[in-house]
Parts: structure tokens; sequence; C-alpha cells
């Protein structure tokens, strides 16, 4: 019976009556019972028990859409899904950095997996890209933890207010397919927390996910199915989850350390393998009967919460959320040349489509994430109204195999058109679920085609269908380029309005296209057939490590072009200096300066300013964005708060999150490398880390604090010979050690002014020193 609250307090009243029942309930269970409640009772479903009424509920992958089984399609019916609708894959949805479009496309899918009775839907992905090559990366958001955390958020958020739950997934360092269930993502401490953690670090925090899925990788030693510090200890304990932990699927290794470590659900059904094992280990005291009771109650609270909030009244259009496919998709698409004005097409131009895209569009990725969907637009369904419009095959969409014939036809077509489309993009077979790309480039047929087709005519444009970065050998040639990715069954309408100039294209990378795979910081490191993964690269993942070296790429994170031409105003803080538990607000003014109405986005931007400083850090880092919608001419003042997360590195002395004080510049950029203003915040921490000195501590370090550096003066003067009771001062002091004993002692430490001062300066005076300034 559905409880009905209204309120904060009747929520919180709901939740304590939902607590001692399952507690009831979980007093009331055999051992037995307990244990097979923590695994599936078969590949989407969570075990019913009868004999006390407890429900089962049913799971469904997703994200991009729902891929519910269909059961009545027979034996087979594992690998087939009903009918449903895809909408735009997790890469095209953080290239609208619009996180009230990402919560639509939440609420809509919620509404589905509602009217379809599923429980939970078993996304959004939230890794990140580490390489363009992970063959997952059309199903993940960035490059940046920032904006895929917030993007998580937003769809999470979306699906969770339709009363249907989510499962955040891989948690954690899931960043390559191959040897995806063994391999050991090996990461230091403060990498970890402040890039792979860090995106579901905020998603966990602002939306709450009923349910997290743990990757089938091990972190750093440990199986993510075992690894209790990041199940229990980061995940519950730092950021408050208080949903169900479930493992994907076939993750599980050890069940009994699972159960120890937080991992609630085993998915799917193994057939009891390890039942018999946890329950043996609870009999021999190996596994405490309250770890296994605590998964229990979470399966139980997990179950009864979908139970209570399922709503039979719902229903779905699949026409509605089709038209909706497209309008997201518009969201999403980026512009990342337009030379010339060649885009938007005029409608009386005599144009040229050539490629299989172009009728048999790649619009999602394969693998647990492909839907079986109702109906796909096609563009040369969408552009049926246009008789000036004439096609050409020339390559095939589905594989990288040429036939001369249609190569050949294409490129004589090509002549005689006012402009050429071409459709190129990478076949199914180039990325999918289960393993990774081994380069970055297109079907060589594709790039020779369009390097054909700019030979003979010159304004080309390319318009691209892909989940993850490619290689453009042409880029110079061609007078336009748009990346469309894999943005959903709706893809021929929306990629039609944005050529036709319908919509003006406001998308924005959300990772590096660089030049060539070899630049990217994981190159080395990533994948081949090694079993351990280390990431070396350590927080220069994408452009912190392209900003960082200076290098040159194709198109930097957060580029996209528009139709409209923007500028900026005026920018301003509200305050130039802050403690790190205040906030500030930063405004600026965005101005559209053609008469064409269009999406800007906003991008800001933290760089630490402090010279000397003994942090590595990234150039800049991405801590806030924000689309805005302006009219032709309009004039509209955009604002941001940033607190202490927007200064903080993770310091691994202190194991937390820390501001170094100092200026930082607070900017607002057009992609990673573009910066239009800024201003520049003085940031100092509440509690200032206290400086901890050692026997190792050198002479620079503590100089450089005007308390300690007073304290330590006369142990330094000392081993200069300059106490009192030594006859040769200074003289002696420069012949041995050069014209400025300060480079000399630069780099000494405490213990080498007592080894090296000829029994003047005691290990007494160090210990005494070092208690000293270390008050
Ligand atoms: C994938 C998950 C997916 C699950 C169920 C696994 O292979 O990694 O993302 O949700 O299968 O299909």
């Amino acid at each position: 019976m559905p409880l009905t609250v209204h309120g904060t307090d009747q929520l919180a009243i709901g939740k304590v009556l939902m607590d001692s029942k399952i507690k009831t309930l979980v007093k009331k269970l055999t051992l037995e019972e307990k244990v097979s409640l923590c695994s599936g009772s078969d590949f989407w479903h969570t075990k019913e028990i009868e004999r006390l009424g407890i429900p089962s509920v049913m799971v469904s992958d997703g994200p991009s859409g729902l891929r519910k089984q269909d059961y009545e399609a027979g034996a087979n019916s594992v690998n087939t899904s009903i009918k449903a609708v895809c909408f735009p894959t997790a890469v095209n949805l953080a290239s609208s950095f619009d996180v009230d479009i990402v919560r639509t496309v939440g609420e809509a899918i919620g509404e589905e997996c509602q009217a379809e009775n599923v429980a939970a839907i078993l996304g959004p992905g939230n890794n990140i890209k580490r390489s363009p090559l992970c063959g997952r990366n059309f199903e993940y958001y960035s490059e940046d933890p920032y904006l895929s955390g917030k993007i998580a958020a937003a769809f999470i958020n979306g699906v969770q207010s339709k009363g249907v739950g989510t499962s955040l997934k891989h948690f954690c360092a899931n960043n390559q397919e191959y040897r995806r269930n063994s391999y050991d993502s090996r990461i230091d401490e403060r990498t970890l927390r402040e890039i792979y953690l860090k995106s579901f670090e905020i998603a966990v925090k602002e939306s709450k996910p009923w349910t997290v899925m743990c990757a089938y990788n091990l972190v750093n030693g440990v199986q993510m199915s075992e690894n209790k510090r990041l199940l229990t200890d980061i995940l519950r304990d730092e950021w408050g989850f208080d949903g169900l932990v479930m493992s994907d699927w076939g993750a599980v290794r050890n069940r009994v350390k699972g159960i120890a470590a937080g991992l609630d659900l085993e998915m799917p059904y193994s057939y009891g393998a390890y039942d018999k094992l946890v329950i043996d280990a609870v009999k021999n005291g190996e596994l405490a009967e309250s770890d296994l009771d605590r998964c229990v109650e979470r399966v139980l609270d997990f179950v009864y919460r979908a139970i209570e909030n399922h709503d039979d009244s719902v229903t779905w259009n699949k026409e509605e959320h089709h038209i909706l496919t497209r309008d997201i998709a518009n969201e999403c698409i980026v512009l990342l040349k337009n030379e010339g004005k060649v885009l938007p097409i005029k409608n009386d131009e005599y144009v040229l489509f050539i490629g299989g895209f172009a009728k048999k569009p790649r619009f999602q990725g394969g693998g647990s994430s492909h839907i079986n969907c109702a109906s796909v637009d096609s563009i040369m369904m969408a552009m049926q109204w246009n008789s000036k419009l004439a096609y050409e095959e020339g390559f095939s969409a589905s594989d990288d195999s040429c036939d001369p014939k249609k190569f050949d036809s294409a490129v004589k077509a090509a002549k005689n058109a006012d402009k050429v489309v071409v459709f190129a993009g990478l076949p199914d077979l180039y990325e999918c679920e289960g393993y990774d790309r081994d380069h970055i480039d297109l079907p060589k047929v594709q790039n020779d085609l369009i390097e054909a087709v700019t030979q003979v005519n010159s304004h080309v444009i390319v318009v691209l269908e892909n989940g993850s970065p490619v290689a453009m050998p042409w880029v110079d040639k061609v007078e336009a380029i748009l990346e469309t990715y894999l943005c959903g069954e709706g893809v021929g309408v929306a990629t039609a309005r944005v050529l036709y100039g319908k919509c003006n294209p406001s998308g924005r990378l959300p990772e590096t296209f660089p030049l060539r795979l070899e630049d990217n910081p994981s190159y080395i490191d990533f994948s081949g057939d090694c079993t351990q993964i280390d990431y070396r690269e350590g927080i220069f993942t994408g452009y912190r490590y392209y900003t960082k070296k200076k290098m040159p790429v194709l198109f930097p994170f957060g580029y996209g072009l528009s139709y409209s031409t923007f500028s900026y105003g005026m920018m301003a803080v509200d305050a130039d200096k802050m403690k790190d538990d205040e906030t500030i607000e930063v405004t600026v003014d965005v101005i559209n300066e053609s008469n064409i109405p269009g999406k800007e986005v906003v991008q800001l931007y933290v760089e630490a300013d402090i010279p000397n400083t003994k942090i590595r850090r990234a150039v800049r880092e991405l801590k806030g964005f924000a689309k805005v919608y302006l009219e032709g001419h309009e004039r509209k003042t955009v604002s941001f708060i940033l607190d202490k997360s927007a200064f903080a590195y993770y310091d691994t002395e202190i194991s937390d999150w820390y501001v170094e004080p100092g200026d930082y510049k607070v900017e607002i950029c057009k992609d990673a490398e573009t910066v239009v203003t800024y201003k520049t915040v003085n940031v100092v921490p509440k509690k200032p880390k206290k400086p901890k000195f050692n026997e190792n501590s050198i002479y620079k370090d503590i100089m450089e604090i005007p308390a300690a550096a007073k304290i330590a003066k006369p142990y330094y003067d000392k081993y200069l010979f300059k106490d009192p009771d030594t006859a040769s001062t200074d003289e002696v002091a420069t012949e041995a050690f050069g014209s400025d004993p300060e480079v000399f002692l630069r780099d000494t430490t405490l213990r080498n002014v007592v080894n090296m001062s000829f029994g003047k300066v005691t290990y007494e005076d160090m210990q005494e020193l070092i208690s000293k300034i270390n008050k």
C-alpha cells in the first residue's frame, strides 16, 4: 500500500516507519533467505520471498533510453528488448552544457521506466574519459569531473523525480574496456580524489542516486566489488550515500569479502554460486551477520522504495518522446568550423549529400545501452521536401570497405553542387562496449573521399557521427564541420535543422580533440595488454594536460561555434578576498552582437596564481558553466557562486581538501584555452595548515614562514660560524659558502646542519628547534 507522504516531516516519519518495517522483516528471515536476497533472481530482478510477502522489482539498462527485456520474445529474450526511444547518448548530453536539458531527458526516461514498471534504470555512466580510445566513451560524459558530475546529477534528479531509481555507474576508475573485469587501475590518492572520484562525489551529493553500481576492475590492488575503502568509507561515510550498491553484471569475485565491504546486491543471479560460501562464513564467524543484515536491509529498502513510488497510472507516449529526442539533439550538436559562413545552407542552394550515414545514421553505441528503437529519423527522410538535394552513397556506413564505383560517382557529382555535405562517422564495429579502439582514425575510404571532394568543390561541409574524438586530416580543406556525436533517434531532423539554419547550434565539446592520438596524456599507459594500468599522467587528464604543456590541439575542451556572435561585457566579483568557508558571487554580461537569436555557454575556470607554489596544479579548471539564450542584440547578466571547492586541491598530507592561501584568477572563457576576461580573488583557508617540520625540512621552507624563520635564525647562524664565541665570523662564512650563504643554505636540511657543523650544532639543538617551530 503506497504511503501518502507530503512535506519533509511526513517524509521523515515515512522513512522511520519503513526502517522499522524493514528491521522487523530482517529479523524474520532465515540465514539462507538473507543470503539469497543479496543476489538477483534472474538477469534483471531482485528476489521475491513469498513466505514474508517480500516482492521482487525489476531494473533495466539504459541510460540513453529504456532497454527493458522483452519477456514475450521467447527463448532468446535476454537479447531482445521492448521498443523504446533512443535519446542522445551521454557524450551528447554533456555537450549541451545545460543541466536543465539533461534533467528533461532524465524526466522522460523516468516516465518510461515508471510506465513500464522498472524500479531503476542502470545509469548514468559517470566515468572519466581518460583516453579517446575507450570503447564506451559515448556512454560517458566528459574528461572533466566537474562537468561529468553536474550532468550526471541533473540526469539522476530528472529520472528520480518520476519515482524511479538510477544506478550511478561504474564506480570507479573503469576507464577502458580491454580486460575490464580484471585490470587494476593504479591511481595516486590526489588524482583519485580530484579526477576519478570527483565526478561521482558531485553526483552523489547533488542527486542522491537510489543505487550505485560498482565497477568490474580493481582499484589500487582491490577488486571494486570488495573495495571497502571506496564502497563504504568514502561513498557512504564521507559522502553520505544512503542507497544500495549493486555489482556490475558479473563483477563479483569473492562474495564474502563483498558483503563485508558494503556490496549489497550481486547482479545478475549467479544461480547461488556463492550462497553456501556466505552461509558458511557467517556460521564460522568469518563474516559478521550484522554485515549481512546491513546488505539485506539496503536491498529491502530499495525494493520498498520502488514499490511505494510505483504509480500505475503513468503512461508514456513514444511519438512525443521521439519529437523530444530531436529537440534535445539540437541542444547538443557542436559546430566546430564554419568558414565563410558556409552554414547555414540556403533552401535554394543545390546541395549534394554524400555518405551511407545520410540514409543509415549512426546515432547510438553498441552494448548494454543499445536501444531497440521504434523509429529513427535519417536526414534523407527529413529532407524529402527539398527538391534541390541529390544523394550519392560514396561509402558504406556499415564498414570501411571501398567501392571505387561509388567513390568516383560521388566525386563526379560533387563538381556540380553549390555545396557538398559529407556524412562521415565511425561504423558500429569501430567503437562498442567490451573493447577499445586502437586508433582514432575514420575509415580510410571516408578520409580519402572527403579529400577528393575538396579537390573538386570548395564548399565542403563534414557532418560527423561518432562516439569519441576522431582525427581530421582534412580539417583545413573543408569549410564546415558539425560534430553530432551519437545524438539519438532524432538525428536526421536535428541535423537538418542545424544545416539549414532552423536551429542555431549551441553545443560545446566536453572533451579535447587531440591532433594525434599520441598527444593524449594517457597514451603510454593506456590499455595495451597490461593488467596493471598506471595512471601516470596523474591529475593532468584531458585539457589539464594540453594547457599545461601548451600543446596545440585540434579542438579544445569547451569549444563550439554558433551562428550568432557573442561578446562579453562587465565582469565583477562581490569581494576580492575571501576565507574558504565563505562564498563569492561572480557576474558577467554576455551580449549577442548579431541579430540571430542563439545560446552561449559561459564557462568559468579558476587558475591558481601563486608564485613559488609547491602544489602542482593544472593551468585552469572548470568550476562553473551556464547556458544562456539571447535574442538578437540582447545582453544578459550571468552569475555564479563560488565556494571552497572552486579553489581547493586534495592535500594528501592532511587527507582533506585544502585551499592554498594566495591569489586565484577567476576566468570567463570561451573554451579551456581562451580566456575572455578575469578577476583576481585572494583566498585564504579558515584553518591554515600547520607546517610540519622534521629533520629533512630545508632552510628555504623554514625561512618562508616568518615566525619559524625568526626562531631558526640562531641555529643557522651557529652553522655559519656567526655565534659570538667564534673568533672568525663573516670572513669564514664567505670563504666556506661562497659569496651568498643563502644560496648555499637553500636546500640544506636541519640534519645536514648537525652533520656538517663540526659539532657546533648538536642533535639536541635540532630537536629543540623542530619542537619550537612546529608550535
Ligand atoms: C555493463 C553495465 C550494464 C550491465 C547490464 C554490464 O556489462 O557494464 O553498464 O548496466 O551490463 O546490462
